[in-house]
């Protein structure tokens, strides 16, 4: 999301004479824009900022011009005054639910007295109905945000302190975005949202649509071939949408659908509203609709109270679902988050080798779902250059990376059937039945 976030400030700054440039040494705006979710990215905001603050002064000294800086994103948002107080060189602080606001930000920051701006309060307009600046240039494929917001408060989570309450936006203005990606050459649509599948709006026929409806109407569009969703939360998968992976060929049949831990302790404990046989039982029906889908999860190990029985739980789950894919995290503390209060947090070395059973396991299922593909065909978007001669990459139905070789000079944005020839742990190789 924050890509997508990214993506559409470059566009809101393009006709302010902004444009995007590989190098920020000689930047006049540098924006990062960052992520709240872990301790982690947290402290990437703080080491990265420190490394821009070098950077900008560098610029001034050689060449006596001050770019101007804002901090975007759920950092922002959680811990906007602490930017400014540790780093007072900071120009603007915007959050998620503002950064539409920023080419206002920009014209009010002073070069010479600099003028602090905080903008992090969640505006009672939607961001999205002030968000239609002209999209010049995608590659082809892109995201596009359909909702936003959380209101299923899991004990761990941050994301609906920072972005605020579920938001569905409306049919019409994701109509329009996505007719407007289409336009400048977007064959595959990434539609997104902290809980993409509770999405719902007002139909075309004026009854309430879930995301498998708007899935159907978006299909109509002939130039669009490939649509994915992500990130969806187990209760919110309604049967339209499981329908919608048996009947919708668009729709790719790749679903993350993250259940966190297996144990039912657990898992109450997060307040995931959800139990380990519920999220089985869901898995099951999807694969009755479509037995080739891939399913993707994330799971937290150490939350706190975990058990080694509550672990052996979760890989006992892992092993159930057979993921051909899966992000797993240890549990990190959020201040603010109920979960960051319980009692019983788990040891480091602790979370770190159950860590590493999870991502063991995980890891040797991704690779004998990749392996599966071998000696099959497999329809490829091409989306970019390699790093080697004649190379490129494209993703598969599955999304899974998949490289491959032609002399031809021009084949991003094409659509190729592949024989697979090499299964590795993040990727395929295959070769072009016809090579044209
Ligand atoms: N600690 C570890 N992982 C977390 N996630 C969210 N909050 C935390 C946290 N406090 C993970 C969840 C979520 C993914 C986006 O990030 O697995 O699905
Ligand atoms: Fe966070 Fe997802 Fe839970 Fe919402 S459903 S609180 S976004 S983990």
């Amino acid at each position: 999301m924050n890509f997508y976030d990214s993506e559409r400030m470059t566009d809101l700054l393009k006709p302010h004479g902004y444009q995007l440039d590989d190098n920020e040494d000689d930047a006049d705006l540098i924006v990062l824009n960052t992520c709240h979710i872990r301790e982690k990215a947290v402290e990437k905001t703080y080491s990265e900022l420190g490394r821009i603050r070098d950077k900008i002064k560098a610029r001034k000294a050689i060449t006596g011009k001050r770019s101007i800086v804002a901090v975007a994103g759920c950092v922002a948002q959680a811990q906007g005054k602490e930017i400014m107080k540790r780093s007072p060189w900071v120009d603007i602080v915007v959050g998620p639910q503002s950064y539409q606001n920023l080419p206002e930000l920009i014209a009010k920051v002073d070069p010479i007295n600099k003028n602090k701006n905080i903008n992090i309060d969640f505006p009672i307009i939607p961001k999205f109905d002030q968000l239609n600046a002209k999209i010049e240039e995608r590659g082809p494929s892109a995201f596009l945000t359909i909702q936003e917001g959380c209101d299923k408060f899991c004990t761990f989570c941050v994301v609906p302190y920072t972005r605020g309450a579920e938001y569905s936006r409306p049919l019409k203005s994701i109509i329009d975005e996505a007719k407007k990606l289409i336009d400048v050459g977007v064959k595959e649509i990434t539609l997104l949202g902290q809980n993409v599948n509770a999405w719902s709006s007002k139909g075309l026929d004026n009854l309430n649509w879930g995301l498998g409806r708007l899935i159907d109407e978006l299909s109509k569009f002939d130039e669009l071939k490939f649509i994915r969703y992500t990130t969806s939360h187990p209760l919110d998968m309604d049967i339209e949408l499981i329908k919608s992976h048996r009947d919708n060929k668009k729709l790719m049949p790749y679903l993350h659908l993250p259940v966190q831990s297996g144990s039912d302790n657990v898992l109450k404990l997060m307040n995931r509203k959800h139990t380990s046989k519920d999220y089985l039982k869901i898995i099951e029906k999807i694969r009755d609709y479509n037995p080739e889908i891939a399913i993707s999860g994330d799971f937290i190990v150490g939350f706190p109270g975990e058990t080694d029985k509550d672990h052996m739980s979760t890989l006992s789950l892992i092993k159930q679902v057979n993921y051909a894919h899966a992000y797993s995290f240890k549990y990190s503390k959020r201040p603010g988050t109920p979960g960051s209060v319980f009692p019983n947090h788990i040891d480091e070395d602790i979370k770190n080798f159950r860590l590493y059973e999870v991502q063991e396991l995980l890891r040797s299922q991704q690779l004998s779902f990749n392996k599966k593909t071998i000696n099959s065909i497999i329809k490829v978007l091409v989306l970019k250059k390699g790093k080697k001669k004649n190379q490129y990459i494209g993703r598969s139905p599955f999304n899974q990376s998949v490289y491959l070789s032609s002399k031809n000079e021009n084949l991003i944005g094409s659509f190729i059937d592949l024989n697979i020839t090499e299964a590795f742990q993040n990727s395929l190789t295959g070769n072009i039945l016809l090579d044209f």
